[in-house]
């Protein structure tokens, strides 16, 4: 299939590291606008911590988890588990973008300002579950444990302009989810929690979504097929 862009002809000729040179200023700006607007927050500010008791193991006073300590519903807990299982996997998020968009400049400066941001979100969750009781700390580690073994699976096949277009959405699917959560936990203290998780998320979509807008004006065809 011949592709040509009514701009700059065939597209035969874009290549990843030709189209990371020509966003680059777009990604420079969008990181500003991004500083700009992203309000610092502290994870541990969201965290009950006076509910908070030993788990048995090493303290005398262990309390083992129970169901009926949750505060969260059914739903909540498992939805919960899933969104955390999700954050936790960002070491292979992580190499999954360096890769592709680099380390150096300012797309770098986005990678790393990106991982720092969610890594926010697997410290904030997992306290939150910890201390409140909310899940089964045991079950919540084999899981995680389990998951995060099996490593992020992506095509290989899929260039930078791909993943671009796909955090676009996959950014603004997990606003929806951990909204979508926090509504249904049943426990004010998680959906509060939550709702800041995914701030956090919207801006990340925008981010996104501005960088593959400007894709679309440079090499149209190909970001239409991404
Ligand atoms: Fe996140
Ligand atoms: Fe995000």
């Amino acid at each position: 299939m011949t592709i040509t862009s009514p701009h700059l002809g065939s597209s035969a000729g874009w290549t990843d590291a030709r189209l990371l040179y020509a966003l680059e200023e777009v990604v420079e700006k969008e990181l500003d606008r991004h500083l700009k607007v992203a309000k610092d927050w502290m994870p541990h500010e969201y965290v009950p911590w006076s509910d908070a008791r030993n788990f048995p193991g090493f303290f005398e006073d262990g309390e083992a988890w129970d169901k009926e300590q949750s505060k969260v519903t059914e739903i909540g807990r498992i939805a919960l588990v899933v969104n955390l299982l999700t954050e936790d996997n960002l070491p292979s998020y992580h190499h999954e973008i360096a890769s592709l968009f680099g380390r150096d400049g300012a797309w770098g400066t986005w990678v790393h300002r990106w991982t720092a941001e969610e890594g926010r979100h697997g410290i904030v969750m997992r306290d939150y579950l910890l201390a409140s009781r909310a899940v089964d700390p045991d079950k919540l580690e084999q899981f995680r444990m389990a998951h995060m073994s099996e490593g992020f699976e992506s095509d290989n096949s899929h260039s930078m302009l791909h993943s671009v277009a796909y955090v676009s959405f996959q950014e603004l699917a997990t606003r929806i989810s951990h909204r979508n959560t926090g509504h249904q936990s049943g426990d004010p203290v998680c959906d509060r929690m939550l709702a800041r998780i995914a701030t956090d998320e919207n801006l990340h979509m925008i981010f996104y979504r501005n960088l593959l807008k400007a894709a679309f004006e440079i090499a149209p065809d190909l970001t239409m097929q991404a």
